[in-house]
């Protein structure tokens, strides 16, 4: 098959306003790009015209700048799923521009699949190679690619020589069956692979084929603080103590862990800390630190959905592939963050939350109950079927105003059912084993700040007997204080009973 080359602005032609668009990636790696940025100008163009263009958009996880971030811009998205982090899209969803579906990052190609998110007009895939008979070689994401390359009426192929042609071999790429006819993933340890290294499409419905030379667009991190290495640390310290209990086998478990400051600051304890055996991860993204804990043999092997490193870092590995080449695998978002999977493998979840309750209940996702931070992402896939679930974040916000303690989470994402350890810069709450009064009293001594313990001791007092205390009236009195007061510690209870 003799493909046709195309320039970013004609294949931006083929989407019309109304469509679905399918984007590869997952997190900016592997994120289509230019084609993107070139139907943000079709929308600039055709709504200062007078005329409407909106899309709808479907994806692995997060993406870059060039897709969320310029279509944000251009009021060009009507419809999007699942996870972002833009800060533009934030805004626009906030305002009730964009309609947004926080979708698990594991469900999202099989609901497509099932016929749950309509119908994909056109997929956009980021390739490091294509072959004449239709094989896609994917770059540094699974994402949600295999599914919209076979379901889209018509697939365009971002070529992007940024990417070493060296990642072909790097994927591990299944679709299951869906149901009645699905059958076991049989993935049993974190290098095991079940499927091809390429996504095979009919190559009659590739329209396109766009040479590019962009390089991915994820942020770095800012550098640990005593904060995130306390955190760091209590987490470390809470594995060690399980392993020398016999409840962690002294082996270990794969681990998930989150992105961000907190997770690297994690990743980094668990490195430094040699009772802690060389670990594997079975995860949804690796970063920076992961590849430097491989370097340092402290990492054994990572199955994960993405590379989510800097560019100095995937030039490395590009660099580097004999040593990474048996070091890690990249799987479709369904395979990668599959509940089936980390329950078997017993995986130990890491993710961050915004906020938590003295119950264990935990939002990941909303600012004050109403207002979208991120997304869901795949913190539930992981959290609801780990072996041990563990959350991590500072014990206040915003210099000290915020207790991320509260009586009542105002969003809920996790449910105390599911969250097993809580873990801040003051100490860790082991919540296993726990009634929902001594998971209280646990959380309020070890993890709340100092500033908040009396108020919460107080809250207590004031709600009553119960399976699960709580005062209706003043479950979210400290919320309702930050709103009204700015500060969270000039709560009144007194005026909620
Ligand atoms: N109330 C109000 N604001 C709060 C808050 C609270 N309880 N806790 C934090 N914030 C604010 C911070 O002050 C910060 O505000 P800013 O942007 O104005 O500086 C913002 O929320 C983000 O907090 P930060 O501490 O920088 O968060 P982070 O980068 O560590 O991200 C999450 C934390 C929860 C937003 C992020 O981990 C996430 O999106 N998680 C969900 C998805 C997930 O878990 N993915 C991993 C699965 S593999």
């Amino acid at each position: 098959m003799n493909y046709k080359f195309i320039t970013a602005k004609e294949a931006a032609q083929f989407v019309k306003n109304g469509d679905t668009i399918g984007v590869s990636g997952f997190t900016p790696a592997g994120t289509a790009k230019a084609v993107t940025n070139e139907i943000a100008k079709i929308a600039e163009d055709e709504h200062a015209q007078g005329r409407p263009f909106q899309i709808n958009i479907l994806t692995g996880a997060s993406t870059g700048d060039s897709c969320d971030g310029v279509l944000s811009r251009a009021k060009a998205i009507r419809y999007r799923a699942p996870y972002t982090t833009n800060s533009d899209f934030r805004k626009a969803v906030n305002n009730g521009e964009i309609a947004y579906n926080d979708i698990h990052l594991s469900q999202v190609a099989q609901e497509i699949r099932y016929g749950f998110l309509g119908k994909v007009d056109t997929a956009i895939i980021e390739a490091c190679d294509v072959t004449a008979d239709g094989k896609i070689y994917l770059t540094a994401a699974g994402g949600i690619a295999p599914t919209i390359a076979r379901l889209a009426d018509r697939i365009i192929i971002e070529l992007n020589s940024f990417h070493s042609k060296a990642m072909m071999g790097m994927h591990d790429v299944f679709e299951p069956l869906d149901p009645p006819n699905r059958r076991e993933i049989a993935i049993f340890k974190p290098s095991d692979r079940i499927g091809k290294s390429y996504v095979q499409v009919d190559p009659a419905k590739i329209v396109g084929i766009v040479e590019v030379d962009l390089p991915d667009e994820a942020r770095g991190f800012s550098s640990a603080d005593p904060l995130t290495d306390q955190i760091g640390q209590n987490v470390a310290d809470f594995l060690v103590a399980n392993i020398k209990s016999g409840c962690i086998p002294s082996s270990f478990l794969p681990i998930q862990s989150g992105v961000g400051n907190i997770a690297n600051a994690v990743l980094g304890a668990l490195g430094r800390d040699k009772t802690i055996p060389p670990f594997e991860m079975y995860t949804e993204v690796i970063q920076d630190a992961v590849i430097d804990l491989m370097r340092e043999g402290r990492i054994k092997f990572g199955s994960a959905c993405s590379l989510t490193v800097t560019n100095d870092c995937l030039r490395d590995i590009y660099s580097d592939m004999n040593f990474f080449k048996d070091k890690f695998v990249l799987r479709p978002s369904e395979i990668s963050n599959n509940p089936e999977v980390i329950r078997r493998l017993g995986v130990i979840s890491m993710n961050t939350a915004i906020e938590a309750d003295m119950y264990g209940n935990v939002n990941s996702t909303h600012i004050g109950g109403s207002k979208m931070m991120n997304g869901i992402g795949g913190s539930g896939d992981f959290t609801r079927s780990s072996y041990i679930s563990i959350f991590t974040c500072p014990s206040t916000a915003k210099g000290g105003n915020i207790s991320a303690i509260v009586p009542m989470v105002s969003h809920q994402d996790h449910s105390e059912h599911s969250v097993n350890v809580i873990v801040t810069e003051q100490g860790i709450a082991d919540l296993r084993g726990k009634s929902p009064s001594q998971r209280a009293k646990t959380i309020i001594d070890n993890c709340v700040h100092p500033d908040y313990k009396g108020l919460l001791k107080d809250y207590i007092r004031l709600s009553g007997k119960g399976q699960t205390p709580q005062s209706l009236a003043a479950a979210l009195g400290m919320h309702d204080t930050l709103a009204k007061k700015g500060d969270m510690r000039l709560v009144d209870w007194g005026t909620y009973k």
